[in-house]
C-alpha cells in the first residue's frame, strides 16, 4: 500500500536539474511565459469551441459559460501558482502531486494530462484545418469534405441526405508534422515564433470585437438565456440547450479556451528565474484573456445567428459571421483567417511542448520507459518521445472530430485542476513550513471553490464525456501497475 502512495521529496526535485547531461537550458523570460501562456491560450476555443457552445448548449448565454470557466481557472491558476513557483520543475501538476499526493496520484494526473496537452493539440489541429479550408475557399479552392473530416462526420444536405463521409483529416495531420518539427529544433526559437504570433492573435481578437460591436444584432441576444430544452445535432448527438444545465454545458466546452495557462508551469524548468515569474506568467496571462473572451462572445453571438452555429457557419465560425453580417468587412475576414491559422499554430506547438515535457518528467522517474527523456545530441529537445507523440496525436486529429476530443480535453485538464486544488490544501498540512515564494490566498477557501467549479463544469459535460475519462483512466491503471509501479526510480531507490 505504502508504494502507492509513495513521495518524491522536495529536496529531489529541485535538485533534479543539477544531475547533469539530461537537462533543458534555462532561456525563457517573465515576458516570454506571459506571451507562452497567451500562445497556447487563445486559440480554437475561442475561435471554434464558442460557437459550437453557442450552437449545442447555451445560444447567446456562452458568455455566462465563459465566466464561469474563467472563475474555475483563475482559482485552480492560484492554486497552480503557488506550487509552480514552490515546486519550479518541469512536469506541471504531475510534479506538484508527486511531492504531495504520492506516486498513484502523479500517476493519475500525468496520465490525465495526455487528454489535456496531446488532445488539446489534436483539437487545435483539426480547428486549423477548418479554416485552412475557409482560406482556401478564398482563392477558389476547397479540400474534399472526405479528406478533412474524421470518418466519424457527415456532410447532410439541406433535405437530411447524407452527401459525404469523411475519411481522413489530412490538414490536420499535416500541420502536427509541421510543428513537431519546429519543436524539435528547440525551445527558444520556438518561443519567439510564439511571440510573434501571440501579437496578431490579441490584434484580431480586438478588431473583432470592436469592428463587430456596431454589427450586434439585438434580436439574436433575445432572449439571452434560452428556455431549457434538448437539441440534437446534425451528427444525432443529444445535447441540453437552454437554462443553468445549458450554461453549465457551455462552460464546460468553453473552458478548452483557457487551456493553457498551466501550460506555462510544464516550462518551469526552462524559466530563469521561475519563483517570481511562474506566478506572473499564468495569472498575468489568463487575466488578459478572460475579459477578451467574454466581450468576444458577446459580439460573435451578438452578430450571427444559433442557427447559423447549427449549420452553414458551424465550421470556422469568425469568418463566417464577418463574411455574412459585416458588409464592408471582408478584408478583416480574410485577415482573421490567415491570423487564426497561425494562432493555432502557436496552440499546437505549446500544447506539443507540454505534452513532450510532461512525458520527458515521467520518463526520468521511471514511470514510462527512457525514451521519452532521451534528447536530441545537437538540439537537446526530447526528439524521439516527438515523434512518437506525433504519432498518437495524429490518430486522433485524422480520425476523430474535433468536438469529440475537444470535450475529452476539457474533461481532462478539469480532473486535473481538481487534484491540484486538493493537493494545495494537503500540501499546507504535510509541508507547512516549506517556503513557498507565491501564497495561494484564503486556503481552503480557494481550493475548495475551485474543486466545486471544476467539478460543476465536468457535470455540465454529461456522461458521454464521464464516461471516456473514466475509460481513459482504467487504460492508465493498467499500464502503472504493469510497468510503472516496477520500474519507478522511487522503487529502486
Ligand atoms: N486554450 C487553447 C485553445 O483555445 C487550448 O485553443
Amino acid at each position: 500500500m505504502s508504494t502507492l502512495f509513495r513521495k518524491k521529496s522536495l529536496a529531489s526535485l529541485l535538485t533534479i536539474d543539477s544531475e547533469g547531461g539530461h537537462t533543458l537550458t534555462r532561456t525563457l523570460t517573465a515576458t516570454s511565459l506571459v506571451a507562452l501562456g497567451i500562445g497556447a491560450i487563445i486559440g480554437a476555443g475561442l475561435f471554434v469551441r464558442t460557437a459550437a457552445a453557442a450552437a449545442n448548449n447555451a445560444g447567446p448565454s456562452v458568455t455566462l459559460g465563459f465566466i464561469l470557466a474563467g472563475i474555475g481557472c483563475a482559482l485552480a491558476g492560484l492554486c497552480y501558482a503557488e506550487f509552480a513557483a514552490m515546486i519550479p520543475v518541469a512536469g506541471s501538476a504531475y510534479t506538484y502531486s508527486y511531492a504531495t499526493l504520492g506516486e498513484l496520484v502523479a500517476w493519475v494526473i500525468g496520465w490525465d494530462l495526455v487528454l489535456e496537452y496531446a488532445l488539446g493539440a489534436a483539437t487545435v489541429s483539426i480547428a486549423w484545418s477548418e479554416y485552412l479550408n475557409k482560406l482556401l475557399g478564398y482563392i477558389g479552392y476547397q479540400i474534399p469534405f472526405e479528406w478533412c473530416h474524421s470518418p466519424m462526420e457527415k456532410l447532410m444536405g439541406a433535405d437530411g441526405a447524407v452527401l459525404a463521409h469523411g475519411y481522413m483529416n489530412v490538414p490536420a495531420l499535416f500541420i502536427l508534422f509541421l510543428l513537431s518539427l519546429l519543436l524539435i529544433r528547440g525551445t527558444k526559437e520556438s518561443a519567439f515564433v510564439n511571440s510573434v504570433i501571440v501579437i496578431t492573435k490579441l490584434a484580431i481578437v480586438v478588431l473583432f470585437i470592436v469592428f463587430g460591436w456596431q454589427f450586434i444584432n439585438p434580436a439574436n441576444h433575445t432572449p439571452y438565456i434560452p428556455a431549457a430544452t434538448t437539441y440534437v445535432d446534425t451528427q444525432g448527438v443529444p445535447h441540453n440547450f437552454g437554462g443553468i444545465w445549458g450554461i453549465l454545458g457551455a462552460a464546460g466546452v468553453v473552458f478548452f479556451a483557457f487551456i493553457g495557462f498551466d501550460a506555462v508551469s510544464t516550462a518551469a524548468q526552462e524559466a530563469k528565474n521561475p519563483k517570481r515569474d511562474m506566478p506572473i506568467g499564468i495569472l498575468g496571462s489568463l487575466a488578459v484573456c478572460t475579459v477578451l473572451y467574454i466581450l468576444f462572445a458577446h459580439v460573435l453571438t451578438g452578430v450571427a445567428t444559433v442557427n447559423d452555429f447549427r449549420t452553414a457557419g458551424k465550421e470556422a465560425s469568425v469568418a463566417y459571421a464577418i463574411q455574412t453580417y459585416m458588409p464592408g468587412y471582408g478584408w478583416l475576414a480574410k485577415s482573421v483567417t490567415v491570423a487564426i491559422l497561425a494562432g493555432f499554430s502557436s496552440v499546437i506547438l505549446v500544447m506539443l511542448m507540454g505534452q513532450s515535457r510532461v512525458f520527458y518528467t515521467m520518463s526520468k522517474d521511471g514511470l514510462i520507459p527512457s525514451i521519452f527523456s532521451d534528447l536530441h545530441p545537437k538540439y537537446k529537445t526530447p526528439y524521439k518521445s516527438n515523434l512518437l507523440l506525433f504519432g498518437f496525436i495524429g490518430i486522433f486529429s485524422a480520425f476523430v472530430p474535433g468536438d469529440i476530443v475537444g470535450d475529452m480535453t476539457s474533461i481532462g485538464t478539469l480532473f486535473a485542476f481538481i487534484l491540484v486544488c486538493a493537493g494545495v490544501i494537503i500540501m499546507r498540512r504535510t509541508a507547512p513550513d516549506e517556503p513557498r515564494p507565491f501564497h495561494t490566498p484564503l486556503v481552503p477557501l480557494v481550493p475548495i471553490l475551485g474543486i466545486i467549479t471544476c467539478g460543476l463544469m465536468i457535470l455540465g459535460l454529461g456522461w458521454a464525456n464521464w464516461l471516456r475519462l473514466g475509460v481513459w483512466l482504467v487504460i492508465g491503471f493498467v499500464i502503472y501497475f504493469s510497468y510503472s509501479i516496477k520500474n519507478s526510480k522511487l522503487n529502486k531507490q
